[in-house]
């Protein structure tokens, strides 16, 4: 699951009015977002205003890594050996691009086959550090990556933000029903926790041959699929993306699947869905003014 937390602009110092998102998509939606270099963003001062035009070209995006036993996020991002630095305004995320920030507890580890036994309260220690003591800046999205499953990351996530306006969590299963079986869990758990649902994404949804275009199932949905979930449950789709081996291939790289492979059917999939996303996190906006 991903968590993504959204405001234009979030006044981080004020993260008590801040609207959230949880979101989604191991590497598309932050890749997506991240592209556009913004010269301006660099001599920003904070709390200084944007203007719409400026708005309407860069995102600033500001992604948590919150899977403190298995942070995957440095890898994906080919931030692997960087260091968080201290400045005086706290911790500083380690950029990507000028608009895109990580925080994640890989950079904290000396090495990334450390093992990391943590236990409930320390987690709850770090998570509520990252949300504190981290100097994101003025960013428009905050992206928080979740481990599967509903556990103590996500209940601490839910008790440090749950009081500012979350937009909504974006969670991920494959077609098969083992898959699909935690996934009706963790629905379950955002409705307890009030927190809404923009949708659910199908992976590795049936397989598209390079070659020759045809579609097979490798995880054939024996029961329906998240389709059927979906609809069962009253929840969104937002999306399937078909299984693409350099999708895997391009997180190991640290690069971006979407620049990599433009012409991958997941790519087109996977831009649909973030504008999925960002029309959900648009309309959720209007309403609340
Ligand atoms: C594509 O798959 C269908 C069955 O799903 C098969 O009949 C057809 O021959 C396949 N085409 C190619 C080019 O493999
Ligand atoms: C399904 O969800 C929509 C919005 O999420 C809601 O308006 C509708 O009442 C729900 N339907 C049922 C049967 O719960
Ligand atoms: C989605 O599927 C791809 C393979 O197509 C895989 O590499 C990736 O890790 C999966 N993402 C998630 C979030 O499970």
């Amino acid at each position: 699951m991903y968590i993504v937390y959204r405001r234009a602009p979030i006044h981080w110092s004020h993260i008590g009015s801040a609207l959230i998102i949880m979101t989604v998509l191991a590497v598309g939606f932050f890749w997506l977002m991240s592209p556009i270099k913004c010269p301006v963003h660099a001599h920003r001062q904070p709390g200084s205003q944007r203007s719409s035009m400026e708005s309407s070209w860069v995102q600033l995006v500001a992604l948590l890594d919150i899977d403190i036993c298995g942070p995957s996020i440095p890898k994906m991002m080919g931030l692997e050996g960087e260091q968080v630095h201290q400045s005086g305004f706290g911790w500083s995320p380690v950029y990507v691009e000028e608009n895109l920030g990580v925080m994640s507890v890989g950079f904290l580890l000396s090495s990334p086959d450390d093992a990391v036994i943590w236990r409930g309260p320390k987690k709850n220690g770090l998570i509520k550090q990252f949300l504190r003591d981290v100097d994101w800046g003025e960013v428009d999205y905050l992206i928080v990556d979740t481990p599967p499953g509903t556990s103590d990351e996500h209940l601490s996530i839910m008790q440090y933000l749950g009081a500012t306006h979350i937009d909504g969590a974006v969670i991920i299963t494959t077609p098969q029903e083992v898959s699909l079986q935690d996934v009706r869990k963790e629905i379950n758990f955002c409705h307890k926790v009030k927190l809404p649902i923009i949708g659910v994404v199908e992976n590795m949804s049936g397989f598209i041959c390079p070659k020759c275009k045809n579609e097979s199932q490798i995880f054939p949905p024996t029961t329906g699929g998240a389709e059927m979930m979906c609809k069962n449950l009253n929840v969104s789709l937002l999306g399937k993306v078909p299984l693409d081996p350099q999708i895997g291939k391009s997180c190991d790289n640290g690069q971006s699947f979407l620049s990599e492979v433009p012409e991958s059917p997941a790519t087109s999939s996977y831009k649909n869905i973030i504008q999925r996303i960002q029309d959900y996190c648009g309309l959720h906006q209007s309403q609340e003014k």
